[in-house]
C-alpha cells in the first residue's frame, strides 16, 4: 500500500515534470489568437476556486489561429461559427502543472481535415490542475457549464444530434456528464482512455457509459494505471488489450514520457492517425483478449467496427450493442495500423513437451515472431501475430525448433503450418505448407511467391 502511494506521488511529479518541459516545444502563437489559460497555484489560490471556463474555436476557416467563443461570438457575424454544420467539442483532462495541453491543435487539425465543422475546445485548464481528487470534484460543474452553452448553440438552431465530443482522459466522464445532463440525445461521445482512477466503480451517474449519447465510443490503453478497465460504450477498442502499448517502455530506465503516460495519450494519438486515415485500425469482438490472441475471434457479421469518424463506428446492429469489448493489436509508431496475422501449427503428437519460434518477413519491415509451447495432449495451436505488411506481402516464413537450449527436444513433425489475414478482406485462402520436420538447431524456412491483388 505505501510502495503503491509513493508510486504514485512519484508518477504525478515526474507527469508535471513531462508536462512542463512539453510546453517549451510548441511555437508561439500569434498575438492575434487565442489561447488556453495557464496558471499556477499561486494564481489559483489568489482566484479562489472559480472555474475560469473558456472556450476556443476552430473552423476550416481560421485552422491555424484559434479564435475565443462565447455565447456573445453567436450574435456577432464576425464568427466563424456556423450553426449548420456538425459541432465537435474537444475536452482534456487533468492537468497536473496547469499548463495547456499540446496536442489540442493537432487533433482538431486532424478533424478539420476529414470534416467540415465547428471543433470549440474546451479549456478548463485552470479547474483541472488541482490535486486530482479536487479535480474529479470540479467535473461535474465543468459539464454543467459546457451544457449552458449547448443550449445557447441549441437556441442558435444547432441539433444535439450534431454535437459530438471528444474527450481525453477525464474529459471523457466531463462529455459523459454533459451527455446526462441531456438524457443521452447528444451525438456521440468519443472517450480517448477515460479515466480509470476513482471511475472505475462510479455509478454510471457519474463516469461516461452507452446512455449518455446516441452514440458512445472509446478507446482504452492504459486500463491497469490511467485509463479505465471496464468497457464504457457501444464500442469499445481496447488496443492490444488495452494495458501495455508496443513502444512505450516498461523500463525505468527509459524517458519520462515513455515510462509515465505513453500508454495513456496512446490512445489519443491513434485517434489522430485514424482520422488521418492511412489505414484502417479494426476492431474484433472477441470475450477476452487471451481469446482474441489464440484466434477465437476472427470477424463480425457484416464489417467490423472501426476507430475513426463513421457512422457508429461503422457498426450496422440495431439496436446498437452495449459494453462490447473490441481487440486489435497495434505497431509502435504512427500510424499504428498492424495487419492481424493468424499462425495455425499442427503437429504429430509429441512424446515431449516442446517449443516453436514462428517468425515471419516482409522485405523493408521489421521481421515479426511468436513462440508456441506444444504439449503432449494437444496437436493443434492457433496464435495471432501483428505484423506490419498485410498477408499477400508476406515473402517468408521460418519456424524454429527453440525447446532444445533446456532439455533434449527431438525433431517436430509438422502436419501443416498456415497463415490466414482476418478480418479477412473478401475470399483469401490461407497461405500453407504442409509435412515439415522442424530438426533440432536447423531452422525450417519456406519462401512464399505470391502478387497482392487486393490491395
Ligand atoms: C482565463 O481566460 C479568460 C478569458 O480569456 C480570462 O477572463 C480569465 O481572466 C483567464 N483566467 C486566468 C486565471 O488567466
Ligand atoms: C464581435 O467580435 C469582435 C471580435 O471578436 C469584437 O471586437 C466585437 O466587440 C464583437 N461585437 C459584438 C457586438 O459582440
Ligand atoms: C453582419 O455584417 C453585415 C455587413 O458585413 C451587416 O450588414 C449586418 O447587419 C451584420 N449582422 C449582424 C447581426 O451584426
Ligand atoms: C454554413 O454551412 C452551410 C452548410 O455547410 C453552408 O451552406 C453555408 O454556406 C455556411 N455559411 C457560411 C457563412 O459559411
Ligand atoms: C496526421 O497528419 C498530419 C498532417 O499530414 C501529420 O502532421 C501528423 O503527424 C499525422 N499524425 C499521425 C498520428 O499520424
Amino acid at each position: 500500500m505505501g510502495w503503491k502511494l509513493k508510486t504514485v506521488q512519484t508518477i504525478l511529479s515526474i507527469v508535471a515534470f513531462y508536462i512542463t518541459s512539453a510546453v517549451g516545444e510548441d511555437e508561439e502563437p500569434r498575438s492575434e489568437c487565442a489561447d488556453f489559460n495557464s496558471t499556477t497555484w499561486l494564481e489559483y489560490r489568489q482566484q479562489g476556486s472559480k472555474l475560469q471556463l473558456q472556450y476556443l474555436l476552430l473552423t476550416r476557416k481560421n485552422t491555424d489561429c484559434a479564435s475565443l467563443f462565447s455565447q456573445e461570438s453567436l450574435s456577432n457575424n464576425t464568427s466563424y461559427f456556423n450553426s449548420s454544420q456538425p459541432t465537435k467539442i474537444i475536452v482534456h483532462g487533468y492537468r497536473a502543472l496547469g499548463s495547456k495541453p499540446s496536442w489540442v491543435k493537432q487533433l482538431a487539425q486532424a478533424l478539420l481535415r476529414v470534416q467540415d465543422a465547428n471543433v470549440v475546445v474546451v479549456d478548463w485548464v485552470y479547474g483541472a490542475s488541482l490535486a486530482y481528487n479536487m479535480v474529479v470534484e470540479n467535473y461535474k460543474e465543468v459539464a454543467i457549464q459546457i451544457s449552458v452553452l449547448i443550449n445557447q448553440l441549441q437556441n442558435h438552431g444547432c441539433k444535439l444530434e450534431s454535437f459530438h465530443f471528444i474527450g481525453v482522459s477525464l474529459g471523457a466522464h466531463v462529455s459523459g456528464f454533459v451527455g446526462t445532463l441531456f438524457n443521452g440525445k447528444i451525438g456521440r461521445i468519443t472517450g480517448l482512455d477515460p479515466a480509470g482512477p476513482m471511475f472505475k466503480r462510479a455509478d454510471t451517474f457519474d463516469r461516461l457509459d452507452p446512455s449518455d449519447a446516441l452514440f458512445v465510443e472509446a478507446i482504452h490503453t492504459d486500463s491497469d494505471y490511467f485509463g479505465i478497465s471496464i468497457p464504457v460504450g457501444h464500442a469499445d477498442f481496447f488496443l492490444n488489450g488495452g494495458m501495455d502499448q508496443a513502444g512505450c517502455s516498461r523500463s525505468r530506465f527509459s524517458s519520462m514520457y515513455r515510462y509515465v503516460i505513453c500508454d495513456h495519450m496512446r490512445a489519443l494519438h491513434v485517434y489522430i492517425s485514424a482520422l488521418n486515415g492511412t489505414c484502417p485500425l479494426t476492431g474484433i469482438p472477441c470475450s477476452s483478449y487471451e481469446d482474441f490472441l489464440k484466434g477465437r475471434c476472427l470477424g463480425c457479421p457484416g464489417r467490423c467496427p472501426r476507430i475513426g469518424l463513421l457512422e457508429n463506428s461503422g457498426l450496422t446492429v440495431f439496436p446498437l450493442p452495449q459494453l462490447k469489448k473490441l481487440f486489435l493489436l497495434t505497431t509502435s509508431a504512427p500510424p499504428f495500423c498492424a495487419h492481424h496475422i493468424l499462425v495455425q501449427l499442427e503437429v504429430f503428437l509429441l512424446d515431449k513437451s516442446a517449443e516453436v519460434q514462428v517468425i515471419l518477413r516482409t522485405g523493408g519491415h521489421p521481421e515479426t515472431e511468436q513462440r508456441l509451447r506444444l504439449q503432449t495432449d494437444g496437436t493443434m495451436y492457433r496464435r495471432v501475430i501483428a505484423h506490419p505488411g498485410p498477408l499477400c506481402e508476406i515473402d517468408s516464413i521460418q519456424l524454429k525448433n527453440t525447446g532444445a537450449h533446456f532439455y533434449r527436444q527431438g525433431d517436430i513433425h509438422v502436419v501443416s503450418v498456415c497463415i490466414s489475414e482476418f478480418p479477412s478482406v473478401g475470399e483469401v485462402e490461407p497461405l500453407c505448407v504442409k509435412k515439415i520436420d522442424v530438426r533440432r538447431g536447423s531452422p525450417w524456412n519456406h519462401d512464399f511467391v505470391q502478387l497482392c491483388e487486393n490491395y
